[in-house]
């Protein structure tokens, strides 16, 4: 696979030429011509559903920093994140952030963890953005703030950066190579899983003690829960037969619930998936890497090791078990549903589209543009389903200085109930304000999916926009980070 000629979008000068850029590339990506004023735009309307209200139609997805103390406190980092997340006007705050039930559950040695130690610190957080979030909208009215609460499964790295502390549900035949875990690796036990479900019973009752409005039990990005919806292979109560495999979620709502009856509960979830991918080593050379190809799988047809693939070409989505797996939730009163898909770690250009690659990753195999339009179409497709769940989108970043445009267009077609931003939070929180505003939106501040907020971490470094935003551009960490970031690799881009 040759790299693909990528127009820059920071060249496109009007919506105009996007749209165009659009049916050159025979995507269907709604786009308005016109930012409407927040009196008259949908992105400002209210949203009411199970009695859950939400103020307006744009959410912040969680953005996790790597920030944390190392017994899993915020930071003065973490609260400026925080703060950053209340300036964006978003009425919904979903999870701000991954929160690990346990150390041995973190993703990473800064990740913040739900512990009694670390309660006031949380708390701070919630109040920080509040504070914020009352300054940039006017009032608290209509704001829901969630914490995303994980175990981190295949990825825990509780201690050292340098030492994966995987645990596991079944082997997995390319994602256990890739980790370097020997054929007798042990696989979490019933009665370890058990254990951690009872932490995600106590970190929900501290949660709503905490005021947070709602927990996200994650089940996306290939951690814990996500593993679970994939363990066709697994033997025992918590793997093999669907109802086996999404026995935690039912086990995990059923304590929180039991223990903080007025907490809500939501799902992020990846809604789709592929076989990993990795750089194409012909076309990988003097660390530049390849696009991004397909990891060898013709000897694992049908393929059982994923959730939303298609067992015949598990490169293409499976959409029929994240549909009943929506029924489910409905069927559980689950309103709150955020979609994503795919993983940071093993195809990246599905979770968050971007055209330069972070270290870890490969060349971007298509226009990135088809990954953002690959999950608008999914969540559209699965909100007509369910037309009572209460969407939120994903992988709106990508689009740049057009977000506004589609996030107005896509809430008013009603393809998603609400716009989930990621990595544009981190340069520019306030994008969608200053559009529906009559502020012109600042070029200089969209994220231009450089990733280094993704190459930051997996080298040791806490994640922020390094290029963009100027609390880590020119500090200590970003000449850290430019020291040892890998060579780049150049996608091919037609100007
Ligand atoms: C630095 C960074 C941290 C992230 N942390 C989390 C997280 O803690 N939990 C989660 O579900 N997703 C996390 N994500 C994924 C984002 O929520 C989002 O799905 C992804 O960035 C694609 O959306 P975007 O195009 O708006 O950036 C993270 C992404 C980035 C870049
Ligand atoms: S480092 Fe900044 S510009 Fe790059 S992807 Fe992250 S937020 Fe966007």
């Amino acid at each position: 696979m040759s790299a693909p000629r990528i127009l820059r979008l920071g060249s496109v000068k009007n919506v105009a030429q996007f749209a165009e850029h659009l049916r050159a590339l025979q995507l269907q990506i709604p786009c308005d011509s016109a930012i409407l004023p927040a009196t008259e735009s949908p992105l400002f309307l209210p949203l009411s559903r199970g009695g859950i209200k939400i103020g307006n139609r744009f959410a912040i997805n969680p953005m996790e920093g790597w920030d944390g103390t190392a017994d899993g406190a915020p930071t003065e980092n973490t609260l400026r994140r925080w703060r950053r997340f209340g300036e964006s006007g978003a009425k919904l705050i979903w999870g701000g952030e991954a929160v690990a039930v346990s150390h041995l559950g973190r993703a990473n040695p800064h990740q913040l963890v739900l512990a009694e130690h670390t309660r006031s610190g949380l708390a701070q957080l919630r109040a920080a953005l509040v504070a914020e979030h009352k300054l940039a909208a006017g009032s608290d009215a209509g704001l829901l703030i969630g914490l995303q609460l994980t175990h981190s499964g295949r990825y825990c790295k509780p201690n050292l950066h340098t030492r994966a502390e995987p645990k596991i549900l079944y082997r997995h035949p390319i994602l256990d190579r890739r980790l370097g875990l020997a054929a007798d690796f042990p696989l979490l036990t019933d009665s370890e899983i058990e254990g951690i479900i009872e932490g995600f019973h106590r970190a929900g009752r501290t949660a709503s003690e905490l005021g947070f409005d709602f927990v996200d039990v994650k089940h996306c990005h290939g951690y814990l829960g996500h593993e679970f919806l994939g363990a066709h292979t697994r033997e025992g109560k918590y793997g093999g037969s669907f109802e086996n495999r999404t026995r935690f979620l039912r086990e995990v709502v059923q304590g929180i619930r039991a223990g903080a009856p007025q907490l809500k509960i939501g799902v992020r979830v990846s809604a789709f998936d592929t076989v990993p991918f990795c750089p194409d080593p012909a076309q990988s050379a003097n660390g530049t890497l390849g696009p991004g190809i397909p990891e060898p799988h013709a000897d694992l047809i049908p393929y059982r090791w994923g959730f939303g693939v298609n067992a015949s070409d598990p490169t293409q989505p499976d959409l029929a078990e994240p549909i009943q797996f929506l029924s489910l939730l409905e069927s559980l009163n689950i309103v709150l549903v955020n979609l994503t898909a795919g993983s940071p770690y093993y195809n990246p250009h599905i979770q968050r589209p971007a055209l330069y690659p972070p270290s870890d990753g490969y060349a971007p195999p298509e226009d990135p543009l088809v990954g953002v339009a690959r999950q608008m179409d999914a969540t559209r497709e699965l909100k007509r389903r369910f037309p009572n769940l209460l969407f939120v989108g994903t992988a709106y970043s990508y689009l740049q200085d057009f977000l506004p445009h589609v996030a107005q267009a896509a809430v008013r077609e009603g393809w998603v109930d609400s716009v989930g931003l990621g990595r544009m939070v981190l340069t520019y929180p306030e994008i969608l304000l200053d559009a529906a505003h009559g502020c012109a939106v600042q070029h200089k501040r969209i994220c231009r999916t450089f990733s280094d907020c993704t190459t930051a971490p997996r080298n040791g470094l806490p994640s922020g926009c390094y290029p963009l935003d100027s609390h880590y551009k020119g500090s200590p960490m970003a000449v850290q980070l430019s020291a040892i970031k890998t060579k780049r690799a150049r996608p091919e881009i037609a100007e």
